[in-house]
């Protein structure tokens, strides 16, 4: 008996708890140094292997002597779109050639500088080229320049109060040309009076309008068919899957991202550890430039760090602290359930269970049959709600059409629906 007390009493090196800096090293190690450790993680992250999202990777992704490991790497040179180079268009001037590396090549010593390197990544690295912004930059003259200033606002290009545009960028593109590029920020940054707010969706950028434009202006041809489908799409939202499925989704806000079990509305990715991410955020800028290169896996490693911590701006309280107290206590009753983590997401579930519009989660290209059950996060700034934006109030997602729509809360009295939105608005 004393034996096997003092057994059980050995001394047993205890994992790093998930997050801690020991643990995180771990990760990163595996997923920075071991070609195998890289397979597996892709493997276990894919929800559903038959969508083109998944074969694609898997045919692809850390296969050692075929794929996608034998492009060269890119550090890539970028700069701002800030104030001295658009005054530089504006003069006539051609733009300005960066000399400086993104990266200087060392790995960075602590979680803190991982961060800020994935900020620069976020802010600076050229996921592509986009001709619709340079047409819109090649503007020249006052009144051409006037009319250019009216339509990026008006798409949501924004200036920020520096002056720059934060998401667009000067880059030394892979064959040697300086162009204008879009960067994460772009989508996922959004300003809010003076400041920027990171992580929030851009919810008054047009993509489809932008592209439009450009073929309106300068005649370059266009499928009229899709021509219709970029006009539908409207701001905030943009069709980012490649198949033919009409699936436009809006743009996410990216909070509580440790947090969430799926990656992606249709929950594409399961999110099991950091590496899912990492391998997200490498395949996405390796795929969206053309997969004539690839990014350092260092820097998709520090873009990952820097998702995970944005934190949305702390909402103001709605109702009084008794009906955000009720509204707390009718969550956990009714919608608990699936809005299960702290954040307020969950597990992804049958689109047929939801009851919103199918086609996204059945897509070729992305599907899994499935929604992820959303973090509830900073709600009161982020309106339109659901997968592909349809529902405009917390009121309206709270009663939906006959048949139609999220299909929780609508059998609830309206006080109890009030409550509950002064609960949810205040997160
Ligand atoms: C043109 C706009 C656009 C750009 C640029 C863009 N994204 Fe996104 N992002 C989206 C949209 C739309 C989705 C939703 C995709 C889906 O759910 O299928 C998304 C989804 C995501 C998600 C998943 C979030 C979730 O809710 O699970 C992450 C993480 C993300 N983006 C990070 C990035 C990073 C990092 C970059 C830069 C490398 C980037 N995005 C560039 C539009 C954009
Ligand atoms: C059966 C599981 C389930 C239940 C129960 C449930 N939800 Fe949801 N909820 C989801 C899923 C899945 C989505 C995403 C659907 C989509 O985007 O098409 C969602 C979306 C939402 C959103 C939109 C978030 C955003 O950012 O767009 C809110 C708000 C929400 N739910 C609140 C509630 C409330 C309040 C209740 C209880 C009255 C509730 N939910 C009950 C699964 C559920």
């Amino acid at each position: 008996m004393l034996a096997v007390l003092a057994g059980c009493a050995a001394p047993r090196r205890a994992a790093p708890p998930p997050w801690s800096p020991p643990w995180l090293a771990a990760a990163r190690a595996a997923y920075l140094d071991d070609p195998a450790a890289r397979r597996a993680a892709l493997v276990a992250s894919l929800t559903n292997p038959r969508n083109t999202y998944s074969r694609h990777r898997l045919g692809e992704y850390a296969r050692g002597d075929v794929g996608w490991d034998l492009l060269p790497v890119w550090n890539p040179r970028a700069r701002a779109l800030d104030r001295a180079v658009v005054d530089g268009l504006a003069a006539g001037q051609p733009l300005p050639t960066p000399t400086a590396p993104l990266w200087d090549g060392a790995r960075p010593a602590d979680d803190a500088a991982w961060i800020a390197l994935g900020r620069r990544v976020f802010f600076e690295y050229p996921l592509r080229d986009d001709v619709g912004v340079a047409h819109l930059f090649a503007a020249r003259g006052a009144a051409a320049i006037a009319a250019r200033d009216a339509t990026a606002e008006a798409l949501g290009l924004e200036r920020a109060v520096d002056g720059s545009y934060p998401g667009l960028v000067v880059f030394a593109d892979v064959d040697g040309v300086t162009r204008l590029g879009i960067t994460c920020a772009l989508c996922h940054s959004a300003r809010r009076g003076a400041t920027l707010v990171v992580g929030t969706a851009r919810r008054r950028f047009d993509l489809g309008a932008l592209r439009l434009a450009y073929h309106r202006d300068t005649g370059a041809p266009i499928d009229p068919a899709l021509a219709a489908r970029m006009a539908s799409w409207g701001p905030g939202r943009a069709d980012v899957t490649e198949d033919d499925d009409e699936d436009p989704v809006a743009i996410p806000e990216l909070w509580g991202l440790r947090e969430r079990r799926y990656l992606t509305q249709a929950g594409t990715i399961r999110h099991g550890a950091p590496a899912a991410l990492a391998i997200r955020q490498e395949t996405q800028l390796l795929h969206a430039g053309g997969e004539r290169v690839r990014p350092p896996r260092e820097l998709a490693w520090a873009l990952a760090m820097y998702l995970y911590s944005l934190t949305p701006p702390p909402p103001a309280p709605v109702g009084d602290p008794a009906e955000r107290a009720r509204g707390a206590a009718l969550f956990d009753q009714h919608c608990r359930r699936c809005h299960r983590d702290p954040a307020g997401g969950g597990d992804a579930l049958p689109a047929a269970q939801i009851g919103t519009d199918p086609a996204l989660a059945n897509g070729r290209a992305r599907g899994t049959g499935r929604y992820r059950t959303p973090a509830l996060l900073g709600l009161a700034a982020s309106a339109p709600y659901l997968h592909d934006g349809s529902v405009a109030s917390l009121a309206e997602l709270l009663a939906p059409p006959p048949g139609r729509g999220h299909r929780f809360g609508a059998h609830l009295p309206p006080a109890d629906r009030a409550a509950l939105i002064a609960f949810l608005a205040s997160r």
